[in-house]
């Protein structure tokens, strides 16, 4: 009997009540964490500092009894070590030099640099000997496709437009830069499994913005390459994704990509979700992070509403995007109290 309740989900054995984290739970909703982010110099320096990187990796761990821990650092790590300029901007979020054209993607160098990975490694090993044993320890990645995006617009954008005018462009090019994406993410999962992640996630936060081909090109097809390449290394290597605004295109995504778990957003089908998709893996979400901002009644019935949808199914209860910055404390203990008294 496994002691971690989110690896018991992952390995499709429901738990009475659904284990629960939140994507970007370490963050600057929490009092703990802005103080640290003050004396930690620039945001990147906090991801390449494992002491302060381990601290607020289990701020919310202390805080509200977590089941997983998922380690601080950030998805724009991987261009970092791909020697692009990375800025964090306060209040402006991430600033790269943008990819313009098919001679700057064939410019991109295809070595990383292993000295960027390497803290976060040492993140994860401090972090795992502090975990309580019942707790799992997450690492995670950009999906290829997402962090292209941020490297080709050199920043976020509304609907990531750059990277896919580019895309249909110069599909030769982008496609060397996503397999360079592939390549550099698989060490970088393989060696956060290796200093002691229990799993993995992978973040394509922009996945829903491209039609079904490119979909299936862009997103589905690096997504598997990864997972199988890390699988050459890792053979049972539990790899949760996460295909934001994928939809309709849910269930092929798991059928294809070969993920343990799928988190989804809130506006995914419910029938969709447990027809074809939670009975092949375990589905992790959804909560709307504006119904957690908003609280009251609406948060109440919203649990319920995700109880009710997939609770009888392997489920992680989670946000179904990252947590906003406004939330107040208050509505995440409100959240954990009504799923624990739940069953
Ligand atoms: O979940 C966690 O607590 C672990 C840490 C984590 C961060 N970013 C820390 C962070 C994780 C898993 C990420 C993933 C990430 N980063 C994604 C995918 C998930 C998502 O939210 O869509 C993306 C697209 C990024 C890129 C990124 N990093 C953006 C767009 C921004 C700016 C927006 C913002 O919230 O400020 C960041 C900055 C960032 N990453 C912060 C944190 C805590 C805030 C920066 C700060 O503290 O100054």
């Amino acid at each position: 009997m496994q002691t971690k309740p989110i690896l018991e989900v992952l390995a499709r054995r429901p738990q009475p009540t659904p284990p629960v984290w939140f994507m970007r739970q370490a963050g600057r909703y929490l009092s703990e964490y802005r103080q640290v982010r003050e004396r930690a110099g620039g945001f990147l320096d906090l991801c390449s500092n494992p002491e302060l990187a381990a601290e607020v990796t289990l701020q919310p761990i202390r805080r509200f009894g977590f089941d997983a821990a998922i380690i601080f650092s950030d998805i724009l790590v991987v261009p970092h070590a791909l020697k692009r300029t990375v800025r964090f901007e306060v209040g402006e979020g991430p600033r790269l030099d943008p990819l313009a054209d098919a001679a700057a993607l064939n410019s991109l160098t295809e070595s990383a640099d292993d000295a960027v990975f390497a803290p976060v490694y040492e993140t994860v090993r401090r972090v795992k000997a502090q975990l309580p044993d019942n707790v799992a320890l997450l690492g995670f990645c950009g999906a290829p496709w997402t962090v292209a995006t941020y490297m080709v617009a050199g920043q976020g954008t509304p609907d990531q437009a750059p990277a896919r005018i580019l895309a249909y462009r110069e599909p030769e090019a982008f496609a060397r830069m996503i397999e360079i994406l592939v390549e550099t993410s698989t060490r970088y999962l393989v060696g956060q499994l290796k200093a002691g992640a229990d799993a993995v996630q992978i973040f394509d936060t922009w996945a829903g913005v491209l039609p079904p081909a490119q979909f299936e090109r862009w997103c589905i097809e690096p997504t598997r390459k990864l997972i199988e390449n890390v699988r050459r290394e890792i053979p049972d290597a539990k790899i949760i994704g996460f295909p934001r605004g994928a939809g309709a295109s849910l269930p092929t995504f798991v059928e294809r990509s070969g993920v343990s778990a799928v988190s989804i957003d809130w506006t995914a089908e419910p029938s969709l979700i447990r027809d074809k998709v939670q009975n092949r893996v375990a589905v992790q979400g959804n909560l709307d992070p504006l119904v957690l901002l908003a609280g009251g009644r609406a948060l109440d019935e919203a649990v319920d509403n995700i109880l009710e949808n997939f609770g009888s199914g392997p489920l992680i209860f989670n946000l179904g995007h990252g947590i906003l910055p406004q939330t107040p404390i208050t509505h995440v203990e409100q959240t954990l109290k009504r799923l624990r008294a739940a069953r």
